[in-house]
This record gives structure tokens, sequence and C-alpha cells, in this order.
């Protein structure tokens, strides 16, 4: 498996940017403003992150997703540390991360990534999502934000 650049004309994935993120009108945003990371294994994409900038110095890592058939199997993690090498090496200071309080798989990963919780951003969801989401019966309502200083 490879971890490259989208390259400039090359289609993203949308299907698996829409897993991490159900809005196409946030997801087009996002593909605009940050850079697009993809997993790739025998030709086949099966991974994909964009890296944003935010404020100074800060970037934000969205819409990390992997095909349902390759989840479980440590491609998600490595996405996530290839993310932080790539800000790092970009010069960022900090990288962030946000996810729905209901989350579970994803709160543990992003921690075991080095992430810390620094806030919650209450009624994110529920004020910017039309439908209701449940994740492991329970309904997500809040962004968790995380964040890590790069060193
Ligand atoms: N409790 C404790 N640890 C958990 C867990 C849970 N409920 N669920 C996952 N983990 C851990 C795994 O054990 C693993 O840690 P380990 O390597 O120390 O064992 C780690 O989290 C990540 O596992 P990995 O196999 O690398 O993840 P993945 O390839 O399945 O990818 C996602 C993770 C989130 C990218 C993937 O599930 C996905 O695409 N989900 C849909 C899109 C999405 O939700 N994106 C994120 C939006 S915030």
């Amino acid at each position: 498996m490879v971890i490259r650049k989208l390259n400039r004309g090359e289609e993203p994935p949308m299907d698996l940017l829409l897993l991490a993120d159900p809005s196409p009108r946030l997801v087009h945003e996002y593909l605009q403003r940050g850079e697009c990371f993809v997993a790739e294994s025998n030709n086949r994409i099966i991974g994909v992150y964009v890296l944003l900038p935010t404020r100074p110095e800060t970037v934000e890592l969205v819409n990390i997703a992997v095909t349902k058939s390759h989840q479980g199997r440590g491609i998600g993690k490595q996405l996530v540390m290839h993310a932080i090498q790539t800000a790092k090496s970009k010069g960022f200071k900090t990288i962030e991360v946000g996810t729905g309080n209901s989350s579970v798989g994803q709160l543990a990963l992003y921690q075991k990534c080095g992430f810390r919780i620094t806030g919650i951003d209450i009624d994110f969801f529920t004020r910017h999502y039309s439908d209701e989401i449940f994740e492991n019966g329970i309904q997500c309502k809040d962004m968790i934000r995380l964040s890590q200083d790069l060193f």
C-alpha cells in the first residue's frame, strides 16, 4: 500500500470522502481549500484524508476514511500518522481533528495517535446536519475537538 497526494486532475474518491462526512457541500469545500491524500493498493484507492489549513500554523485533518472491506486492518492508523508527518514536514505547528460524540472508534484511534481532547462544540451536528445521526446507539450531537502539537 502507498499513501500519496491525489494527482492534479485525478478524480477524488467521492464515495469514500462521503463516508466520513455526509455533506457533499462540505466535502467539495474541503477539497478546494485543502490537500487530498489517498491510500492505494493494487491500483485501487482504499483510503483517503484531506489536510485543511485553518488558522496560521494550524492544519485540520478532515474526511479520513477507509473502504469498508479494508477497515480494522490498521490502515486508518497509518493514514492518521501520515497526516501528522505531512503536517509536520510542511511546517505546521498544530494539527487538529474533530469527531462526533458518538464516534467511539474514531475517538480511540485519534487518542492512540497522540491527539488530546481540547474542547466540545456543543450541538455542532444538530445545527449543521438536517438528518439525525446515530452511531453505537448514541445520537451524534456534539463535535469533540482534538489537537496535538507538532515538534
Ligand atoms: N475501542 C477501542 N479502540 C478502537 C475502537 C473501539 N471501539 N475502534 C477502533 N479502535 C482502534 C483500533 O483497535 C486501532 O488501534 P490499534 O491499532 O491500537 O489496535 C485503531 O482504533 C484504528 O484502527 P484501524 O484499523 O487503523 O482503523 P480503520 O482502518 O478501520 O480506519 C476509520 C478507521 C475511522 C478511518 C474507518 O473506520 C472509517 O473509514 N470510518 C468511516 C468514516 C469515518 O467515520 N471517518 C472519520 C470521521 S471523524
